[in-house]
Parts: structure tokens; sequence; C-alpha cells
């Protein structure tokens, strides 16, 4: 089996991001794409097995008693280009029921090398699947996935993990949007939404008692005193998980403790942080079914199907291209 990789340099795009985000008036932000170093992606693996925090395993649970159910929906040859592929643990399902069928091209986009190894890894062993990776900000991956593509051939987009809800609305929709506009009509895409449950339940899976989620949020300090030359006292820290009602999210934040200065040398920066202040890191978007087709269709995707986990509410929906 050939394992073909494009690579990229993050580095100055880090740089860029750690500058605007943090010289920002108002609230300061980093964007979540660089929680995932390699330190990031084996403690979200961690995470992903806390008994608190159901998300992956509801994804996984649907996937793996699902796949043959969503694979028939779909209309072979098909590829299957994955943005965000993790540990890529959870897509066997779908390859191994593809594979039934057809020999199956699988594109994992992924802008961490880490994990595009561990996906590598975890499912080079299956017979008709070749794996073509891609070190790729999402939509400059399948734009390339979406040139290769065979005339006839229908794609199917994996975007799992409830990762679409990180993306503040309206940039969901946004983003659907130019995901639509690179796809063809026909083409597919099974995206994973986490539902609203409970708020003490989501407080608890993003803030967990042994501190594995304290320790990822805060890592991203960690990883700029590692690439940048940054001074960040981690234990001057600490990592907030607060609901925001008014839209529905989960907001993931890194509060200073004290009034304290960061120098940054490699970005040519120096911040200051008062006491309490904090720089938000993620948000995670919980879905009610409604907004799951209103956001689809005003993309230009049709819901086609719609599986439900009861033990952790979590969707998986199938969008068709119109
Ligand atoms: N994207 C995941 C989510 O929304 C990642 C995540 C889990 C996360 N726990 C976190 C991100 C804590 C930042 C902080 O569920």
């Amino acid at each position: 089996m050939l394992t073909q990789a494009f690579t990229t340099d993050t580095n100055s795009a880090l740089i860029t991001d750690v500058r605007l985000g943090l010289t920002k008036s108002g609230q300061k932000e980093l964007p979540s794409k660089y929680l995932y170093d390699s330190v990031g992606s084996a403690l979200f693996e961690v995470i992903s097995v806390l008994p608190e925090y159901g998300l992956t395993r509801a994804d996984e649970r649907l996937l793996r008693r699902y796949s043959e159910d969503i694979v028939a929906r779909l209309t072979p040859p098909t590829t299957v280009a994955e943005l965000g592929s993790g540990s890529g643990k959870k897509t066997r399902w779908m390859l191994e029921a593809l594979s039934k069928h057809q020999h199956v091209s699988y594109c994992p986009i992924e802008i961490s090398r880490t994990a595009l190894n561990m996906c590598e890894r975890e499912l080079g062993d299956i017979d008709s699947v070749s794996i073509v990776g891609f070190e790729r900000e999402y939509l400059d991956g399948l734009l390339e996935v979406a040139a290769r593509r065979q005339k006839r051939e229908q794609l199917l987009v994996l975007f799992l993990g409830s990762t679409i809800g990180n993306f503040e609305h309206p940039a969901d929709v946004k983003f659907l949007c130019q995901m639509r506009a690179i796809l063809q009509s026909g083409d597919a895409l099974l995206l994973g939404t986490d539902l609203m449950k409970p708020i003490h339940q989501l407080l608890d899976a993003y803030d967990d008692p042994l501190g594995v989620t304290a320790a990822f949020n805060l890592n991203l300090l960690a990883r700029i005193n590692r690439e940048l030359d940054a001074d960040f006292i981690i234990p001057q820290f600490e990592h907030v998980a607060r609901f925001n009602q008014a839209v529905g999210s989960m907001e993931m934040h890194i509060r200073s403790l004290q009034k304290q200065t960061v120098a940054i040398p490699t970005a040519d920066l120096s911040v200051t942080f008062l006491e309490g202040e904090t720089i938000w890191t993620e948000s995670s978007h919980k879905y009610s079914l409604g907004e799951i087709s209103g956001i689809a269709a005003s993309a230009g995707f049709r819901v086609d199907a719609q599986w439900i986990d009861e033990e952790w509410p979590f969707a998986e929906n199938l969008l068709i291209a119109e």
C-alpha cells in the first residue's frame, strides 16, 4: 500500500495568529487548532476515554452500529475525504463497510502531522483501502482531493466529532457553504453534531476532575513556550470551562491568576495580562435537531438521514449536496 504525504510548515502561521490573538483589544484569543500538537493530540486521546466526556464514544457507537446503513445510502464509487481525522479509530467502521463493495481511496486532511501518522498506523491494515494523507487546513486539503477525483466518482466528506460546533455561528454555516462550493451536487457529507444536554454534564465533560482537560487547554501556553521561546509560567494560569446560555455553547478559556507580563521573543511580542483576564481558546456549540437542518439548508445541503445516540445525545447527519 502506497502512503503519500503532503506536508507544510505551520510555525509562521502560529506566529501570526499568536500576534493577532494576544494583541486584540477586548477578549484575547488563540485559535483552537493549535491545541493539537503532539502533546495536545495525546492529551485529547485521553479526554476521549474519560467517563465525563461522552462525545467521542457516542460518535464511535453510532458509526460502529450504523456504518452499513450509512454506506447503503451512498452512490459508489465513492472517495472518502476526512476533515481532521484524529487517530482515525472511528473511521475504521466506515472504511470497512465501504470496502466490502469497492476499493476505497481514503484522504485524511489534518493540520497535525502526529495525528496523520497515528491515523495512518491505525487504518493502514485495511486491505482494499489506500491512504493518501494531506497535512493541510481543511478547505485547502479538500480542494486538492476534489481536484484529483475521477469523473463520476462521488465524494464522501467525513466531518466527525462535532468539530463543526467549534465554528461559532454563523461561521459554521459559512464553513459548510465553502465546503459545498468545492463539492458537486450528489456528493455526501457525514456531519457529527453534539446535541444539547444538561449543563452540569457539559461542565463535567469540559472540566474533568482529573484535570486532563485543563492540561490539554494549558498545553497551548506550553506549546508557545516550546515553539516561540515564550516565558509563560503555566501555574500562574488556569483552565476555565463555562456554558454560554445566550449562544448555546460551551466556552473554554485560559485565565491569568495574577497581573503579569509574558515575553514571546520569536513573535517579537510582550503581552500583559490583568488578574482574571482570559484567553478564549475554543467554543463548542450544542445543537438542536432543528438547528442542524437549518444550517444544512442554508449551505445547500439536504438532510438525507440522521442517526442519534440516546446515551450521550449526539447525531450523525448524512447531508447530500443539492
Ligand atoms: N473539539 C472538542 C470539543 O468541542 C475539543 C475539546 C474537548 C476541547 N475538550 C476541550 C477544546 C477543552 C478546548 C478545551 O468537544
